[in-house]
Formats: structure tokens, C-alpha cells, sequence
């Protein structure tokens, strides 16, 4: 039998040790403190160490979400990662095994920066199908393995990190229920974020062309996912876009008619962690305690591919832990 939908139950978040600030990145390379404040709005990111792979910080957040659920498995797992461990096997198996839950369905995703996206709503119809009853879905990615570390254009905006959220099924009433979600691609913007073919290449972004199509694609599905759900945009809690430019965050509001201040501001302290980027604003929206059962609230994303999309859903009743 279908379930009538899939309910947040849990969130949870995992960040490396090392702190890099803008002061730490003036020093080994032409920026500053202030053009990166001011660009950007982030003042310090994670870079994670040899011992903190995708599946280590994925494996941190996705027991978090679980504890702060109180349950100890899920029926499904899902890695929403562009820095798996390996290229081959995919990391979400390795995760599972981690977690206790071996022998469930595990799988990644890969959509850069809208995986959690693609991945929460790949959760959301394998629910909603009866297919399975929980799933644990993961967004986890380490960036800075990819970027030449002399490169100003990308270095000053990314940082690793892990986010997760547990989901099972339940009634669209309760706190913490997908309301509608919205996915997309666009296969022809292949080169505005890559890694390009060849040995030792770096992650390269075209950074103004990738602002002005993410502020129209974010926009765009905000939209969307307000009509499916029925709700105005001055009806809205909360908007948990993709951290990756302050900018962005509050150009999105202003196109969506979204008050700029229900814009969750997670970046500061974490820069553009790309799948982990909207798990991580949710658990730090959950921390700081601003956020009630039942409060409206809006994620969206876009990412490399290109790739993006939004959810509609209601916060759930729920404790987090810090994960700084
Ligand atoms: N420090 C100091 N100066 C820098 C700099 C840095 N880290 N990076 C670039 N600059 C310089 C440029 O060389 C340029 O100098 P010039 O005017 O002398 O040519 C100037 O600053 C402006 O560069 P520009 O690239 O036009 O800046 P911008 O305002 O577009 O900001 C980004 C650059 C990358 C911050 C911005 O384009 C952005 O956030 N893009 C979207 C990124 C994104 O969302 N990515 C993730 C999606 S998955």
C-alpha cells in the first residue's frame, strides 16, 4: 500500500576539525578578508584531512540523524555526493555498512550542489510508493580535495562537510511531511561547473554566468513547489536555499517575493559545502532554535550538471545536535 507521504524526522550534521578563515586563504593566495565578505558573505570554511573522507563526515551526520530521530535503521540509504571516496564502488554501501544497516538498499547520487535535493525526493517517491517505510538520505562532499589550491576563483568559496535527514512514512499533517518537490536538468550547461577530462584537472566554475542561471532556476522552482503546496510566498517560514553566495540567498527572496530575512544564513561559517550545503543550513537552523514544528519552509538548489530544484515541507518536531 502507498503511504500517504514521508515525514523529516530526523536531521544531523558533521563538519572536519580545520578551520579556514578568510585571513588563512588572504595569506597563501591574492584575496582578501573583505572582497570575500563582501562577494560572498563567508568568513570561514572546513577544509576535512586524510582521515576525514566523504564517508567518514557522511557516516557522522547520518548517526546524528538517526539519534536525533531515536531510531536505529532505515529501509534506505542514500549518498548524495561528486566526491564519493572512490569512483568505483559508489560510497553509500560503505556508509550503510558503517551504520549497522548492512543488506538495505544503498545508492549515490550525484547532482553537485542540488544532490540533497534530487536525493530527499528519490527518498520522498520510494515512500510514498510503499516501496519502503524510512530512509536516511545524505548529502556529504569534499570540494577542496578538487580545487587547485592556488585558485582564488574557487578556493575562497568552498569547504567539506556532511548532512543528513531521516524520513518515514506518515500523514501530510505532520510536522516534518514533503509537500511537493520539483527536480530539473539541463545537460547543455555541462561546462559551467566541472572537472574537466585529463589527469590533474581541478573543479573550474564560470561563477557570473552560474549566478545569474542559479538565481533563475532557484526562483523558478520556489515557485513551483509554492503552487503545488498552496502556499504564498509570504506564507513562507523559512527559505533553505544551496550556501553559495549570500547574494544569491537574498536575490532569490527578492525574485520569489520571500522576505529576505526568512533566508537561512548558514554560509558564514561553512562557505559552499555543495551536497552537504542545505542538510547542514537545516541543522543549523534547528540549533539556533528559531525554527517551530509545522513552520513553512522551502529548500532549493542548482548545481552542476546543470541541475536544480526545490521541496516544499513543514519543519519537524525535533532536537539537533551542533555539529561545530
Ligand atoms: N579575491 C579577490 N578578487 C577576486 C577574487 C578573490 N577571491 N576572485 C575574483 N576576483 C576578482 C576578479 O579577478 C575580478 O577582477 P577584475 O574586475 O579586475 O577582472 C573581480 O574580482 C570580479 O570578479 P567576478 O568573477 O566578476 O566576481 P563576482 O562578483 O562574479 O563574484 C563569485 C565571483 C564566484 C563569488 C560569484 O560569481 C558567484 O558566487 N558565482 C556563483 C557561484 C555558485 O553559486 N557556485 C555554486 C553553484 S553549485
Amino acid at each position: 500500500m502507498s503511504a500517504a507521504s514521508a515525514v523529516v524526522r530526523g536531521l544531523g550534521g558533521a563538519l572536519p576539525r580545520k578551520v579556514v578563515t578568510n585571513e588563512h586563504l588572504s595569506a597563501v593566495m591574492d584575496t582578501s578578508d573583505e572582497w570575500i565578505r563582501r562577494r560572498t558573505g563567508i568568513a570561514e570554511r572546513r577544509h576535512s584531512d586524510e582521515t576525514e573522507s566523504t564517508s567518514v563526515l557522511a557516516t557522522m551526520a547520518g548517526r546524528r540523524a538517526l539519534a536525533s530521530a531515536g531510531v536505529d535503521s532505515a529501509g534506505l540509504l542514500i549518498v548524495a555526493t561528486s566526491t564519493p571516496d572512490k569512483v568505483c564502488p559508489a560510497t553509500a554501501p560503505k556508509v550503510a555498512a558503517n551504520l549497522g544497516l548492512k543488506g538495505i538498499a544503498a545508492f549515490d547520487v550525484s547532482a553537485v550542489c542540488s544532490g540533497f535535493v534530487y536525493a530527499l525526493t528519490t527518498a520522498t517517491w520510494a515512500i510514498r510508493s510503499g516501496s519502503v517505510d524510512s530512509a536516511l538520505v545524505i548529502g556529504a562532499d569534499t570540494f577542496t580535495r578538487l580545487l587547485d589550491p592556488t585558485d582564488r576563483t574557487t578556493s575562497v568559496i568552498f569547504g567539506d562537510g556532511a548532512g543528513a535527514a531521516y524520513l518515514s512514512a506518515g500523514t501530510a499533517e505532520e510536522p516534518g511531511a514533503i509537500k511537493a518537490s520539483t527536480l530539473h536538468s539541463d545537460g547543455e550547461g555541462e561546462t559551467l561547473i566541472q572537472v574537466p577530462e585529463g589527469p590533474g584537472s581541478f573543479f573550474e566554475m564560470q561563477g557570473k554566468e552560474v549566478f545569474t542561471q542559479a538565481v533563475a532556476a532557484m526562483s523558478d522552482s520556489v515557485e513551483t513547489v509554492l503552487a503545488s503546496a498552496g502556499w504564498a510566498a509570504g506564507d513562507v517560514d523559512s527559505l533553505i536555499a544551496h550556501q553559495a553566495n549570500l547574494r544569491i540567498l537574498n536575490t532569490v527572496a527578492s525574485v520569489t517575493g520571500i522576505p529576505a530575512s526568512k533566508a537561512e544564513v548558514h554560509l558564514d561559517r561553512v562557505g559552499n559545502t555543495s551536497a552537504a550545503s542545505i542538510p547542514l543550513a537545516m541543522t543549523d537552523a534547528g540549533t539556533k532554535g528559531h525554527r517551530s514544528p509545522g513552520d513553512k519552509v522551502v529548500l532549493t538548489a542548482f548545481g552542476g550538471g546543470t541541475t536544480w530544484g526545490a521541496v516544499a515541507m513543514t519543519w519537524p518536531s525535533i532536537s539537533v545536535v551542533d555539529p561545530h
